[in-house]
């Protein structure tokens, strides 16, 4: 226990040294601010973590990550990090990120209470209900799990494209790209749903805000 503990801090400092070596300046440089054209909201497994996957440093990507990748409106974390994402570091896209096997996904399809998690998973189930016909159509439960996990997505994607952040950056013509994207546990690769919004023009008329200005 408390070896693998220890086991992490030495591993910095290995990390550390090695980076030196190839760049004396390597924290000089990124200790003068952060510049990154990527928000990633995906989930927290720590199978799935978005700099290795991407074959991107420190520095590339801001990060978000919360149990089934999830864009609850009313998440003041999720919301902070997507206004300053946004609106400070002006990133250009921005990334929601599922995976195949996601537990919390798998969770939300059944019907056992795991306890206070449950209540988040609600809006994985509100999704399960929106695609109900489609879902209940596929017979085979893992490519019933696997679909869910791709439509989850989806409705982040749509989710985010409905805050006054991301409408805002729209409407003031700012280059705002949304992306879902399924990442596969069994071989690694990321699959693009090709579900990217540039704009609000696909959103329901009840969703769309006016220039909070006009
Ligand atoms: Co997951």
């Amino acid at each position: 226990m408390e070896k693998s503990y220890a086991r992490l801090l030495e591993n910095n400092k290995n990390w550390v040294k090695k980076k030196l070596e190839l760049d004396p300046d390597y924290f000089n440089n990124l200790s003068g601010g952060q510049n990154p054209e990527y928000l990633w909201i995906g989930c927290s497994d720590s199978r799935v973590p978005a700099n290795q996957i991407t074959g991107t440093q420190p520095g590339e990507i801001f990060v978000h990550r919360n149990i089934a990748n999830m864009v609850v409106h009313s998440d003041m974390n999720m919301l902070s990090v997507l206004s300053y994402a946004v609106d400070v570091l002006k990133v250009k896209h921005i990334i929601v990120c599922g995976h195949y096997g996601c537990g919390g996904v798998l969770a939300a399809m059944g019907n056992k209470q795991f306890g206070l998690i449950d209540n988040w998973l609600r809006h994985i189930k509100d999704v399960y209900r929106l695609y109900e016909k489609h879902l209940d159509a596929i017979e085979n439960e893992e490519e019933r799990g696997r679909r869910l996990v791709e439509l989850n997505v989806i409705e982040q994607v749509g989710d985010l494209s409905k805050t006054t952040i991301v409408q805002n950056a729209w409407e003031r013509n700012q280059p705002l790209h949304v992306h879902g994207w399924v990442y596969d546990l069994h071989d690694g690769i990321i699959k693009d749903l090709n579900v990217s919004l540039t704009g609000s023009s696909s959103l329901h008329n009840v969703y769309k805000l006016d220039n909070p200005k006009s």
